[in-house]
């Protein structure tokens, strides 16, 4: 065996010539790969001894992708275009044999060469788009030629990997592997041979881009196909007129083509974004004062207090995951109606070939109830979610302490309560921590983790396993009001509320944060929600709003009654604006004795997402979150932030905090110290640093 690299190795196995990777964990082309498989190439080029050429990777997968780390550095050559351009004019046949994952780059290369072999396990797939860029190494222009338009538009804008038995029905596969895939691809290569196949080039393939050729019209309706889900986005567009070009140019205009569409995504803001974000989802994961060796609780079996809501929901997350799971209820009555909610929240998903009934029965047999909490006695981890209330709360969690066993986790779902205080019911504060879910708890992707003063690393390090386990993005935080993303929530809601007020009204508001990329604006949400939950909290705590507090006491609790702030015709979810909600408006701010005033759509704007910006910064003033990137993932999750804009602290960065911090002083002037500057961020702007900076 001959080294070509520290990363690529060739040896001669009879007469096929067998090119390897191994880059471990996931052989990422980084520089050292790209360099040992055009050596390897040419190596197998130049030995007389073999006639056909296979290329494999060691370890778990083939090349997963371009190494992201390369990004925005100065290129290194060879760039993988010439990597891909060397396998290609290969005057012996290369194979690609193809396990684990061959995505981006690496199914790029796999491209390059004139046939490919995947193991049954194997995924192919063009992810560039989830990191707002497209295939840049020849994937916009080979792609369409091996499966055809429809199929390569609708891989390269998803994103999404299709599995080896799907590649090999639309002929990106040529073979899938028996037992061996080394051997299946070197038997393979040596029957090219035999058949004197002739060596095609993808690149000089035109037969699957007629249909597109008698079609031009498709790519309009591809683009209407997908408007909806890529609302915003850039990188999709730029896809589709990559693939067009696959079409309408020839071969080598093609590439400079996509090579085009490619640098505009690269050095655009939401690209630069979205690759923050990749890194900063991995991030949170992570505690920085927990290391990683921390010993971690076997989580084998949960215990669910309350079968509502939010409890039903988590619940199916462990179901999901394998996790049997029993309910408490204080009736038998209540426990039958959760538990036959998530039953037909199941049969739903069984029913839209979203999951398969084997699944569903899986995780009904591993799901009980009950009525006695003592039943929980045994179980690894507790997740309370009963209604809030600080002192049912702590009462619960002071029966668990006597009834758990040592060592197990005690969670709450509270999303406003001291979970310290909650801590304090018990002996064991350091098992306590809190487990933020959103709602549909069974959809949304956030986990929002609550330390407290004294929960222990253990519990910590066991919690964010386990949120990767039941398929939740974790972020660990710290206890104050909300908690992060509730509080940084409240700051805009109090803007949206003055803003109709002083002049806008709810549609101007929700219009300008959907158009800037939020699924719904304030108002809209709160309709969604249910108007009744903040109008009761609001009677409890004796405050009032007086907008909202009208609308509630016209019985207009949202979607659910047919109206709120906006009217919804039965059975529809679409707002439509009303004229009686305007009338309580300008009663209402004429009561206040406010001049209503045109208020113009970047100050509705900036009035709602600065205060959010500036309630992150005193966040991580105080220690609550641990960066900023930790805020724009639960963000992102938690709320819809559009990804493109990275977060709020991200997209703080983006748009220079000096004008977020002037902006906030003149605001301060006009309105109050709502307003006022936090201390980080005044420091911050008289550093020149940004938020990433910090
Ligand atoms: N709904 C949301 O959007 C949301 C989001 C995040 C967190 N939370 C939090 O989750 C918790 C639950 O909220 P929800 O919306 O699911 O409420 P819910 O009213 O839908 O469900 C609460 C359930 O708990 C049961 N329950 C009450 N006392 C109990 C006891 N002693 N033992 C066993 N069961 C008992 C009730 O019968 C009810 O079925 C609250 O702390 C809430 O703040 C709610």
């Amino acid at each position: 065996m001959t080294a070509i690299t520290d990363f690529v190795s060739y040896q001669a196995e009879g007469s096929v010539g067998v090119v390897t990777i191994n880059n471990p964990p996931v052989n990422a082309l980084s520089v050292g790969v790209r360099v040992g498989i055009k050596g390897g190439i040419e190596a197998a080029n130049a030995d007389a001894s073999v006639t056909s050429i296979v290329i494999v990777c060691a370890g778990r997968t083939f090349i997963a992708g371009a190494d992201i780390k390369e990004f925005g550095k100065p290129p290194q050559s060879p760039s993988l275009h010439e990597v891909i351009g060397a396998i290609e004019i290969s005057s012996k046949p290369v194979v690609a044999a193809i396990h684990g994952t061959a995505l981006g780059g690496g199914l790029e290369t796999a491209l390059g060469c004139h046939y490919r072999v995947a193991d049954k396990g194997a995924k192919v797939g063009l992810p560039e788009v989830k990191l707002g860029i497209l295939p840049g190494a020849g994937g916009t222009q080979r792609l369409p030629r091996v499966v055809g338009v429809p199929m390569a538009l609708q891989m390269i804008t998803s994103g999404a990997p299709i599995g080896a038995k799907k590649a090999l029905e639309v002929g990106l596969v040529d073979e899938i592997a028996g037992d061996d895939l080394k051997a299946s691809a070197m038997a393979f290569a040596q029957k090219v041979v035999d058949e004197k196949r002739p060596l095609v080039k993808i690149s000089d393939r035109d037969d699957k881009l007629q249909e597109a050729r008698d079609n031009p019209a498709m790519f309009d309706e591809f683009r209407k196909s997908i408007a909806r889900k890529t609302r915003n986005f850039e990188a999709p567009e730029n896809c589709i007129k990559a693939v067009q070009a696959s079409v309408d140019l020839p071969f080598p205009e093609g590439i400079k083509r996509e090579r085009e569409l490619f640098m505009e995504l690269m050095t655009g803001e939401q690209s630069i974004s979205q690759r923050y974000f990749f890194f900063a989802e991995r991030q949170a994961a992570k505690i920085p004062d927990v290391p990683k060796d921390t010993p971690l609780i076997d989580i084998n079996t949960a215990g669910i207090i309350g079968a509502g809501t939010m409890g039903g929901g988590i619940a199916m997350n462990f179901l999901q995951a394998g996790i049997p799971v029993k309910m408490v209820e204080t009736s038998q009555e209540g426990l039958d109606k959760g538990i036959e909610i998530i039953r037909t929240n199941y049969a739903a998903t069984v029913s839209k070939g979203r999951m398969s009934q084997d699944a569903m029965d899986k995780c009904m047999s591993i799901l009980s109830g009950t009525i006695n909490l003592e039943d929980i006695k045994d179980v690894d981890i507790v997740i309370e979610a009963i209604f809030e209330n600080m002192e049912v709360k702590k009462e619960i969690f002071g029966k668990l302490d006597k009834i758990c066993k040592p060592g197990a986790i005690l969670a709450t779902n509270t999303s406003t309560l001291d979970i310290d205080e909650i801590g304090e019911a018990t002996s064991r504060p350091e098992s306590v921590i809190g487990l933020h879910f959103f709602s549909p708890a069974n959809v949304m992707k956030l986990l929002e983790e609550v330390r407290t003063k004294k929960t222990s690393k253990t519990v910590m390090a066991s919690c964010m396993a386990l949120a990767k386990r039941i398929g939740k993005i974790p972020a660990m935080v710290g206890v104050c009001e909300g908690f992060v993303g509730n509080r940084i929530l409240h700051r805009r809601s109090e803007q949206s509320t003055n803003l109709i007020m002083e002049g806008a009204l709810p549609q101007d508001v929700d219009r300008v944060l959907f158009d800037f990329g939020l699924p719904m604006g304030p108002f809209a949400m709160s309709d969604l929600a249910g108007n009744d939950v903040g109008w009761r909290i609001r009677q409890g705590k004796g405050t009032t709003s007086p907008v909202a507090d009208a609308i509630c006491e016209l019985g207009r609790f949202g979607q659910k009654t047919g109206s709120g702030y906006y009217l919804y015709k039965e059975g529809s979810r679409t707002p439509t604006p009303d004229p009686i909600v305007e009338d309580i408006i300008m009663k209402a701010s004429k009561d206040a004795g406010i001049e209503r005033r045109e208020i113009s759509d970047d100050e509705i704007l900036k009035r709602c997402i600065y205060p959010m910006i500036n309630e992150g910064a005193k966040i991580l003033e105080e220690g609550i979150a641990s960066r900023p990137s930790d805020i724009d993932v639960i963000w992102v999750y938690g709320y819809g932030w559009p990804i493109y804009r990275g977060g709020p602290m991200r997209y703080a960065d983006s748009i220079g905090l000096e004008n977020v911090y002037k902006t906030l002083l003149e605001y301060q002037e006009k309105f109050g110290d709502e307003f006022k500057p936090a201390p980080l961020l005044e420091r911050l702007v008289k550093e020149g640093k940004t938020f990433a900076e910090a």
